[in-house]
């Protein structure tokens, strides 16, 4: 039991549960997603040496259902050349599984090939990025570079996060990356994941007060529309709430093999928290498409007030696309593997949150819920006058980044009520509209566990304590 205002959440506290953290040390952006023998890999941008940025490589743990990870030994690690002093960090890329050996670096009938971006810098500074392979021939667990490395150099500074997909209609190597500066997308083909040609540029485009990072683009089906599909571009750049944030955007839009193309005049975003990042889609998945993320913002995520381990991924989340009155939207909604995790139902709001919880609300106008409320503490959720607001300015620890104390209020129109879905896992909020169309991904930072409270324009739907 905390004494009055003594905090009891201590920085180890804060690890989430059933978000993925690396084991120790730092982590950004998920790379590498693939589902290969049935594990979904994960591979994640690390500082082996530290709790913030540095020294990237990629850490590596694999799952059976993308919410318990075994975690696994670092999988590609940053290097230095003996004879120029030179140092190559690995950046982000993308894990594809080369079902018939098509860059020939398999031993057996197909292989794991990573295709990264090698950041090359001296003293701190960086030089050249260009794109390199990495292959594997034991399901993930060792990694050899290519020797001819890299695969893909145009000669500039900023030139990064390859995502490669194999395009079954033309029978060929996909790769989108960015030339973040310029905000554009390029698409690169291929026959062996060595040789790439260019085939088209997109952009600019949409949000572009801030660089472009992370690009993905994946055929999505269509509710209700049995057979439709359209395709999606994705990308990391600016928050919805302006460039001192990040957060993601995406195009709804046709790609013929060559061309992304979109009639798409405003920007679209993926998830109105502060705190959703790089997210990228799983490689090799038949049934599905789940997009995972990085849980954070670059405003002040070397700062976060956790133990001596720093970043989370997001839950997974399944996509699929809606045709609506305004136009296409992506609807997100966390993967199904979830509902496994129900292990006690709660009929009405729990006196102190313990442990990972996922609750169903109901606001109607002027509704609200408040999260580890407190006395002097709370997160605040509410409806009104046509807004969504996600008030975390109170929320407990705030003070170690001055950016971090916000406000996200999304226009959604009058409506009767709004039905959300909330998952709750010690320093992580994530809240789903039950239509799928509205996401907050938010950190918290709670000084004490607290209460859970429904004003009297609130309802309580539905409760569960998780298993972690
Ligand atoms: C995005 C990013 C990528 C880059 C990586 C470096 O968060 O900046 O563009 O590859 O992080 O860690």
């Amino acid at each position: 039991m905390a004494c009055h205002g003594q905090p009891d959440m201590k920085p180890d506290d804060y690890r989430p549960l059933l978000h993925f953290t690396p084991p120790q040390l730092w982590t950004n952006d998920p790379n590498g997603l693939v589902h290969y023998d049935n594990e979904y890999h994960l591979f994640y941008q690390h500082n082996p040496y530290g709790n913030t940025w540095g020294h990237m490589s990629w850490g590596h743990a694999v799952s059976k259902d993308l919410l318990h990870w075994e975690h696994l030994p670092l999988a590609l690690a940053e290097y230095t050349d003996a004879q120029t002093g030179d140092s190559t960090m690995i950046f982000s890329g993308t894990v594809v599984v080369d079902a018939k050996n098509s860059s020939g670096l398999c031993s057996g009938a197909d292989c794991l090939v990573a295709i990264y971006t090698s950041h090359v810098h001296r003293d701190g500074e960086g030089l050249r990025q260009h794109q390199s392979l990495a292959y594997s021939n034991d399901k993930g667990r060792t990694w050899m570079r290519y020797d001819q490395n890299p695969v893909l150099d145009i000669q500039r500074k900023d030139f990064r996060d390859p995502k490669v997909f194999w395009h079954a209609p033309t029978s060929k190597w996909v790769m989108a990356l960015v030339i973040p500066d310029l905000y554009k997308v390029q698409l690169y083909q291929s026959s062996n994941l060595m040789n790439w040609t260019l085939m088209s540029d997109f952009g600019p485009a949409g949000d572009t007060l801030r660089i472009w990072e992370c690009p993905d683009l994946f055929e999505l089906p269509v509710r209700d529309k049995p057979g439709q599909t359209k395709w999606v571009l994705s990308l990391s750049g600016s928050h919805p709430a302006g460039p001192d944030f990040v957060g993601m955007q995406y195009f709804v839009g046709d790609f013929d093999g060559t061309q992304f193309t979109t009639s798409q005049t405003e920007p679209r975003y993926l998830d109105f928290g502060k705190d959703y990042y790089a997210g990228i889609v799983y490689n090799h998945l038949e049934d599905r498409t789940v997009m995972l993320a990085w849980a954070n913002n670059w405003a002040y995520a070397n700062q976060i007030p956790t133990g001596q381990w720093r970043g989370a991924m997001a839950l997974p989340r399944e996509l699929q696309l809606a045709e609506t009155q305004n136009g296409w939207h992506l609807l997100q909604q966390p993967i199904r593997e979830l509902q496994a995790q129900r292990k006690k139902q709660l009929n009405s709001p729990p006196p102190k949150i313990n442990g990972p919880l996922e609750i169903e609300i109901e606001l109607a106008p002027g509704g609200a819920v408040d999260l580890w409320a407190t006395e002097n503490q709370k997160t605040q959720l509410r409806y009104a006058n046509g807004s969504l607001t996600l008030d975390r300015s109170q929320s407990g620890n705030v003070d170690f980044h001055p950016l971090f104390s916000s406000e996200e209020k999304i226009v959604v129109g009058q409506r009767p009520s709004m039905r959300l879905r909330l998952i709750l896992d010690q320093s992580i909020l994530e809240v789903f509209s039950d239509d799928g169309q509205i996401t907050l991904c938010e950190q918290i930072f709670p000084k004490t566990s607290g209460a859970i409270r429904l004003n009297e324009k609130a309802r309580w739907l539905a409760g569960w304590e998780l298993s972690e």
